[in-house]
Protein backbone atom coordinates (compact mmCIF):
# COMPACT_ATOMS: atom_id res chain seq x y z
CA UNK A 1 0.00 0.00 0.00
CA UNK A 2 1.03 3.79 -0.87
CA UNK A 3 -0.09 6.02 1.24
CA UNK A 4 0.23 10.00 0.30
CA UNK A 5 -0.27 12.48 3.30
CA UNK A 6 -0.64 16.18 3.06
CA UNK A 7 0.40 17.94 6.48
CA UNK A 8 3.22 15.06 6.92
CA UNK A 9 5.45 17.41 8.80
CA UNK A 10 3.04 18.58 11.43
CA UNK A 11 2.10 16.96 14.45
CA UNK A 12 -0.71 14.37 13.17
CA UNK A 13 1.50 13.91 10.46
CA UNK A 14 4.31 12.76 12.36
CA UNK A 15 2.62 10.79 14.66
CA UNK A 16 0.90 9.04 11.85
CA UNK A 17 4.14 8.53 9.48
CA UNK A 18 5.64 6.59 12.85
CA UNK A 19 2.56 4.49 13.21
CA UNK A 20 2.81 3.53 9.61
CA UNK A 21 6.68 2.93 9.31
CA UNK A 22 5.54 -0.35 11.72
CA UNK A 23 2.92 -1.41 9.44
CA UNK A 24 4.40 -3.83 6.85
CA UNK A 25 1.10 -3.36 4.78
CA UNK A 26 2.79 0.09 3.77
CA UNK A 27 5.40 -0.14 1.18
CA UNK A 28 5.99 3.52 0.79
CA UNK A 29 4.65 7.49 2.01
CA UNK A 30 4.49 10.37 0.04
CA UNK A 31 4.32 13.31 2.59
CA UNK A 32 4.37 16.75 1.34
CA UNK A 33 3.92 20.36 3.24
CA UNK A 34 5.94 23.51 2.88
CA UNK A 35 8.70 23.20 5.58
CA UNK A 36 11.59 21.30 5.86
CA UNK A 37 10.83 17.98 7.79
CA UNK A 38 13.91 16.63 9.97
CA UNK A 39 12.61 13.51 10.97
CA UNK A 40 13.79 10.32 9.53
CA UNK A 41 11.90 7.68 8.25
CA UNK A 42 12.84 4.81 6.23
CA UNK A 43 9.64 4.59 4.29
CA UNK A 44 8.95 7.95 3.74
CA UNK A 45 9.86 9.80 0.60
CA UNK A 46 9.43 14.26 1.43
CA UNK A 47 8.29 16.79 -0.61
CA UNK A 48 8.15 20.64 -0.09
CA UNK A 49 5.50 21.76 -1.48
CA UNK A 50 2.22 24.08 -1.47
CA UNK A 51 -0.86 22.07 -0.88
CA UNK A 52 -2.13 24.61 -3.67
CA UNK A 53 0.51 23.56 -6.03
CA UNK A 54 -0.45 22.19 -9.51
CA UNK A 55 2.09 19.28 -9.56
CA UNK A 56 0.58 17.69 -6.31
CA UNK A 57 -1.00 15.65 -8.91
CA UNK A 58 1.81 14.64 -11.06
CA UNK A 59 3.92 13.39 -7.39
CA UNK A 60 0.72 11.12 -6.15
CA UNK A 61 0.01 9.90 -9.40
CA UNK A 62 3.85 9.05 -10.03
CA UNK A 63 3.66 6.80 -6.96
CA UNK A 64 0.27 4.98 -7.73
CA UNK A 65 -0.82 5.99 -4.36
CA UNK A 66 -3.81 3.99 -3.37
CA UNK A 67 -4.46 6.34 -0.14
CA UNK A 68 -4.53 9.87 0.54
CA UNK A 69 -4.81 11.12 4.34
CA UNK A 70 -5.42 15.26 3.96
CA UNK A 71 -4.27 16.79 6.96
CA UNK A 72 -2.67 20.03 5.48
CA UNK A 73 -4.74 23.21 7.58
CA UNK A 74 -3.72 26.32 9.21
CA UNK A 75 -4.40 24.98 12.47
CA UNK A 76 -2.10 28.09 14.69
CA UNK A 77 -4.34 31.24 13.03
CA UNK A 78 -2.84 33.69 11.18
CA UNK A 79 -4.23 37.08 10.29
CA UNK A 80 -4.50 36.91 6.86
CA UNK A 81 -8.15 35.29 6.46
CA UNK A 82 -7.77 34.57 2.64
CA UNK A 83 -4.96 32.93 2.73
CA UNK A 84 -6.55 30.32 5.17
CA UNK A 85 -9.28 30.06 3.45
CA UNK A 86 -7.01 29.15 0.35
CA UNK A 87 -5.05 26.83 2.09
CA UNK A 88 -7.91 24.90 4.16
CA UNK A 89 -10.70 24.70 1.38
CA UNK A 90 -8.99 25.53 -1.82
CA UNK A 91 -6.19 23.05 -0.65
CA UNK A 92 -9.05 20.37 0.19
CA UNK A 93 -10.65 20.87 -3.43
CA UNK A 94 -7.48 20.39 -5.11
CA UNK A 95 -6.65 17.06 -3.07
CA UNK A 96 -10.21 15.65 -3.36
CA UNK A 97 -9.80 16.85 -7.42
CA UNK A 98 -6.52 14.88 -7.38
CA UNK A 99 -8.19 11.64 -5.60
CA UNK A 100 -10.58 11.34 -8.61
CA UNK A 101 -8.48 12.40 -11.56
CA UNK A 102 -5.89 9.74 -10.40
CA UNK A 103 -8.07 6.89 -9.25
CA UNK A 104 -7.00 7.12 -5.73
CA UNK A 105 -8.51 3.99 -3.73
CA UNK A 106 -9.08 5.54 -0.48
CA UNK A 107 -8.96 9.24 0.89
CA UNK A 108 -9.13 10.14 4.31
CA UNK A 109 -10.50 13.73 4.88
CA UNK A 110 -9.53 15.35 8.54
CA UNK A 111 -12.04 17.16 9.92
CA UNK A 112 -12.62 17.96 13.44
CA UNK A 113 -15.37 17.90 16.30
CA UNK A 114 -14.99 21.58 16.73
CA UNK A 115 -17.59 21.39 13.25
CA UNK A 116 -20.56 20.70 16.01
CA UNK A 117 -19.42 24.12 17.69
CA UNK A 118 -19.18 25.27 21.09
CA UNK A 119 -23.15 26.11 22.22
CA UNK A 120 -24.88 26.20 25.10
CA UNK A 121 -27.78 23.93 24.09
CA UNK A 122 -25.47 21.33 22.99
CA UNK A 123 -26.54 17.87 23.94
CA UNK A 124 -24.85 16.19 26.46
CA UNK A 125 -22.61 13.82 23.65
CA UNK A 126 -22.68 15.21 20.29
CA UNK A 127 -22.90 12.30 17.57
CA UNK A 128 -22.11 12.09 13.72
CA UNK A 129 -25.57 13.13 12.99
CA UNK A 130 -25.50 16.23 15.07
CA UNK A 131 -25.75 19.23 12.96
CA UNK A 132 -22.58 21.14 12.37
CA UNK A 133 -23.66 24.33 13.85
CA UNK A 134 -19.51 25.77 13.78
CA UNK A 135 -19.03 29.36 15.19
CA UNK A 136 -20.29 32.31 13.42
CA UNK A 137 -17.05 34.03 13.19
CA UNK A 138 -14.15 31.57 13.47
CA UNK A 139 -12.51 30.51 10.57
CA UNK A 140 -11.31 27.05 11.49
CA UNK A 141 -14.94 26.16 12.19
CA UNK A 142 -16.15 27.53 9.29
CA UNK A 143 -14.04 26.06 6.94
CA UNK A 144 -13.92 22.47 8.40
CA UNK A 145 -18.13 22.45 7.78
CA UNK A 146 -17.44 24.14 4.51
CA UNK A 147 -14.85 21.57 3.99
CA UNK A 148 -17.28 18.64 5.15
CA UNK A 149 -20.43 19.98 3.11
CA UNK A 150 -17.89 19.99 -0.26
CA UNK A 151 -16.99 15.96 0.92
CA UNK A 152 -20.90 15.25 0.77
CA UNK A 153 -20.90 16.35 -3.08
CA UNK A 154 -17.69 15.41 -3.95
CA UNK A 155 -19.12 11.61 -2.68
CA UNK A 156 -22.07 11.65 -4.93
CA UNK A 157 -19.37 10.92 -8.07
CA UNK A 158 -16.45 10.01 -6.26
CA UNK A 159 -15.87 5.56 -7.00
CA UNK A 160 -13.31 5.33 -4.02
CA UNK A 161 -13.66 4.85 -0.44
CA UNK A 162 -13.94 9.09 1.34
CA UNK A 163 -13.88 8.96 4.98
CA UNK A 164 -14.43 12.04 7.10
CA UNK A 165 -12.52 11.76 10.80
CA UNK A 166 -13.58 14.03 13.30
CA UNK A 167 -10.97 14.02 15.76
CA UNK A 168 -11.73 16.50 19.14
CA UNK A 169 -8.87 17.94 21.44
CA UNK A 170 -5.77 16.29 20.74
CA UNK A 171 -2.50 16.33 23.42
CA UNK A 172 0.16 14.01 24.25
CA UNK A 173 4.26 14.68 24.52
CA UNK A 174 5.21 15.98 21.31
CA UNK A 175 2.13 18.59 20.84
CA UNK A 176 3.02 22.09 20.94
CA UNK A 177 -0.33 23.72 19.59
CA UNK A 178 -1.65 27.03 20.13
CA UNK A 179 -4.46 25.16 22.35
CA UNK A 180 -1.72 23.61 23.89
CA UNK A 181 0.02 26.23 24.57
CA UNK A 182 -3.18 28.16 26.69
CA UNK A 183 -2.16 26.20 29.66
CA UNK A 184 0.87 27.98 30.11
CA UNK A 185 -1.19 31.16 31.22
CA UNK A 186 -0.36 31.62 34.97
CA UNK A 187 -3.88 32.34 35.00
CA UNK A 188 -6.84 31.29 33.23
CA UNK A 189 -10.84 32.39 32.92
CA UNK A 190 -13.90 30.28 33.66
CA UNK A 191 -15.70 32.66 31.23
CA UNK A 192 -18.73 33.82 33.16
CA UNK A 193 -18.35 31.54 36.00
CA UNK A 194 -18.68 28.67 33.37
CA UNK A 195 -17.07 25.37 33.81
CA UNK A 196 -17.89 22.68 31.24
CA UNK A 197 -16.55 19.11 30.23
CA UNK A 198 -13.74 18.89 27.76
CA UNK A 199 -12.36 15.76 26.11
CA UNK A 200 -9.25 14.86 24.47
CA UNK A 201 -7.52 12.46 22.66
CA UNK A 202 -3.83 11.07 23.19
CA UNK A 203 -1.44 11.43 20.16
CA UNK A 204 -0.57 7.47 20.23
CA UNK A 205 -4.57 6.78 20.43
CA UNK A 206 -5.26 9.45 17.42
CA UNK A 207 -2.45 7.38 15.41
CA UNK A 208 -3.81 4.14 15.97
CA UNK A 209 -7.43 5.68 14.60
CA UNK A 210 -6.04 6.40 11.70
CA UNK A 211 -3.87 3.19 11.03
CA UNK A 212 -7.65 1.47 11.43
CA UNK A 213 -9.37 3.61 8.63
CA UNK A 214 -6.46 3.49 6.18
CA UNK A 215 -6.49 -0.43 6.78
CA UNK A 216 -10.38 -1.00 6.68
CA UNK A 217 -12.40 0.54 4.10
CA UNK A 218 -14.85 2.61 6.07
CA UNK A 219 -16.63 5.58 4.09
CA UNK A 220 -18.78 8.20 6.47
CA UNK A 221 -18.08 10.22 9.08
CA UNK A 222 -16.30 9.44 12.79
CA UNK A 223 -15.88 11.52 15.92
CA UNK A 224 -12.25 10.50 16.77
CA UNK A 225 -12.34 11.25 20.68
CA UNK A 226 -10.82 9.68 23.91
CA UNK A 227 -12.17 8.66 26.80
CA UNK A 228 -14.38 10.53 29.50
CA UNK A 229 -14.17 13.78 30.30
CA UNK A 230 -12.57 16.54 32.54
CA UNK A 231 -14.27 19.93 33.66
CA UNK A 232 -12.43 22.64 32.73
CA UNK A 233 -11.58 24.36 36.28
CA UNK A 234 -9.83 20.62 36.84
CA UNK A 235 -7.84 20.98 33.45
CA UNK A 236 -6.67 24.25 35.28
CA UNK A 237 -5.92 22.81 38.28
CA UNK A 238 -4.07 19.65 37.47
CA UNK A 239 -1.92 22.11 35.02
CA UNK A 240 -0.95 23.98 38.26
CA UNK A 241 -2.67 27.17 37.26
CA UNK A 242 -5.30 29.54 38.61
CA UNK A 243 -9.31 29.22 37.75
CA UNK A 244 -10.72 32.76 38.01
CA UNK A 245 -14.34 34.16 37.03
CA UNK A 246 -14.02 36.48 33.99
CA UNK A 247 -17.43 38.36 32.36
CA UNK A 248 -16.97 37.77 28.77
CA UNK A 249 -18.20 41.55 28.34
CA UNK A 250 -14.94 42.30 29.57
CA UNK A 251 -12.94 39.43 27.78
CA UNK A 252 -14.59 39.32 24.76
CA UNK A 253 -13.59 43.05 24.05
CA UNK A 254 -10.11 42.55 25.50
CA UNK A 255 -8.53 39.55 23.56
CA UNK A 256 -10.54 41.11 20.68
CA UNK A 257 -8.07 44.07 21.16
CA UNK A 258 -4.93 42.13 21.71
CA UNK A 259 -5.41 39.87 19.24
CA UNK A 260 -5.71 42.24 16.33
CA UNK A 261 -2.83 44.31 17.85
CA UNK A 262 -0.89 41.27 17.79
CA UNK A 263 -0.17 40.59 21.14
CA UNK A 264 -1.46 37.59 21.17
CA UNK A 265 -1.81 34.27 18.82
CA UNK A 266 -5.45 33.59 20.78
CA UNK A 267 -8.26 34.71 18.75
CA UNK A 268 -11.15 35.76 20.84
CA UNK A 269 -13.58 33.49 19.36
CA UNK A 270 -11.99 30.41 21.42
CA UNK A 271 -13.33 32.12 24.33
CA UNK A 272 -16.22 30.04 23.38
CA UNK A 273 -14.73 26.64 23.48
CA UNK A 274 -13.71 27.16 26.90
CA UNK A 275 -17.49 28.61 27.84
CA UNK A 276 -19.25 25.89 26.44
CA UNK A 277 -19.54 21.61 26.33
CA UNK A 278 -19.09 20.31 22.90
CA UNK A 279 -17.76 17.08 23.39
CA UNK A 280 -18.65 14.07 21.26
CA UNK A 281 -19.39 11.06 21.31
CA UNK A 282 -16.49 7.90 20.04
CA UNK A 283 -19.15 5.21 19.52
CA UNK A 284 -19.73 4.98 16.16
CA UNK A 285 -16.20 4.49 15.99
CA UNK A 286 -15.58 2.08 18.26
CA UNK A 287 -18.75 -0.31 16.82
CA UNK A 288 -18.10 0.06 13.49
CA UNK A 289 -13.96 0.78 13.44
CA UNK A 290 -12.90 -1.49 16.65
CA UNK A 291 -11.37 1.93 17.78
CA UNK A 292 -11.43 2.15 21.68
CA UNK A 293 -9.01 4.20 23.04
CA UNK A 294 -6.51 3.38 25.36
CA UNK A 295 -6.25 6.78 27.10
CA UNK A 296 -8.35 8.60 29.65
CA UNK A 297 -9.17 12.33 29.03
CA UNK A 298 -7.21 12.92 32.49
CA UNK A 299 -3.96 10.19 31.49
CA UNK A 300 -3.99 12.36 28.11
CA UNK A 301 -3.88 15.73 30.01
CA UNK A 302 -1.34 14.74 32.77
CA UNK A 303 0.90 13.11 29.94
CA UNK A 304 1.43 16.77 27.82
CA UNK A 305 1.81 18.37 31.24
CA UNK A 306 4.50 15.78 32.51
CA UNK A 307 6.96 16.97 29.11
CA UNK A 308 5.93 20.44 28.65
CA UNK A 309 6.40 21.48 32.11
CA UNK A 310 10.24 19.70 31.61
CA UNK A 311 10.12 22.13 28.50
CA UNK A 312 9.18 24.61 30.29
CA UNK A 313 11.68 23.87 33.08
CA UNK A 314 14.49 23.88 30.55
CA UNK A 315 13.55 27.16 28.83
CA UNK A 316 13.56 28.94 32.15
CA UNK A 317 17.12 27.47 33.38
CA UNK A 318 18.20 29.15 29.65
CA UNK A 319 16.71 32.73 30.50
CA UNK A 320 18.47 32.43 34.10
CA UNK A 321 21.76 31.72 32.37
CA UNK A 322 21.58 34.38 29.81
N1 LIG B 1 -4.16 19.21 16.71
C1 LIG B 1 -5.43 19.01 17.08
O1 LIG B 1 -5.75 19.01 18.28
C2 LIG B 1 -6.48 18.75 16.03
C3 LIG B 1 -7.77 18.33 16.45
C4 LIG B 1 -8.73 18.05 15.49
C5 LIG B 1 -8.43 18.16 14.14
N2 LIG B 1 -7.18 18.58 13.76
C6 LIG B 1 -6.89 18.66 12.32
O2 LIG B 1 -5.85 17.75 12.00
C7 LIG B 1 -5.08 18.22 10.91
C8 LIG B 1 -3.61 18.22 11.28
O3 LIG B 1 -3.44 19.06 12.42
P1 LIG B 1 -2.05 19.17 13.16
O4 LIG B 1 -2.34 19.25 14.61
O5 LIG B 1 -1.12 18.14 12.64
O6 LIG B 1 -1.59 20.63 12.68
P2 LIG B 1 -0.12 21.12 12.30
O7 LIG B 1 0.89 20.52 13.19
O8 LIG B 1 -0.20 22.60 12.21
O9 LIG B 1 0.05 20.51 10.86
C9 LIG B 1 -0.57 21.05 9.74
C10 LIG B 1 0.21 20.65 8.52
O10 LIG B 1 -0.35 21.29 7.39
C11 LIG B 1 0.70 21.84 6.63
N3 LIG B 1 0.28 22.95 5.82
C12 LIG B 1 -0.26 24.13 6.22
N4 LIG B 1 -0.44 24.92 5.16
C13 LIG B 1 0.00 24.22 4.07
C14 LIG B 1 0.09 24.52 2.68
N5 LIG B 1 -0.28 25.69 2.19
N6 LIG B 1 0.60 23.56 1.87
C15 LIG B 1 1.02 22.38 2.35
N7 LIG B 1 0.96 22.05 3.64
C16 LIG B 1 0.46 22.97 4.49
C17 LIG B 1 1.73 22.26 7.69
O11 LIG B 1 3.04 22.38 7.21
P3 LIG B 1 3.65 23.74 6.57
O12 LIG B 1 3.06 24.89 7.35
O13 LIG B 1 5.12 23.59 6.73
O14 LIG B 1 3.24 23.70 5.17
C18 LIG B 1 1.68 21.05 8.60
O15 LIG B 1 2.48 20.03 8.09
C19 LIG B 1 -5.65 19.60 10.58
O16 LIG B 1 -6.56 19.46 9.52
C20 LIG B 1 -6.35 20.00 11.85
O17 LIG B 1 -7.38 20.91 11.61
C21 LIG B 1 -6.20 18.87 14.67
Amino acid sequence: MIIGITGAAGYFGRKIIERMENNEKCEKIIGISRRKFVHYFEKLEYHQMDIRNKKLRDLFDKHDVDVIIHLAFVLNPIHDEKEMHEINVGGAKSVLKVAKEIGVKKIIITSSTMVYGAWPDNPEYLTEDSPMRGHPTYYYNRDKVEIEKLCGRFSMEYEGVLTILRPCLVLGPSVDHFYSRLLNWPVLPLVDGKNPEMQFIHEDDLARAYEIFIMKDLPGIFNIVGRGTMKWKEIIETAGKRAVRMPSAILQPLLSMLWHLRLTEFPPQILDFIKYRWVASGEKAAKEAGFIPEYTTRETLESFLMKNNARNAQKAAVWAKA
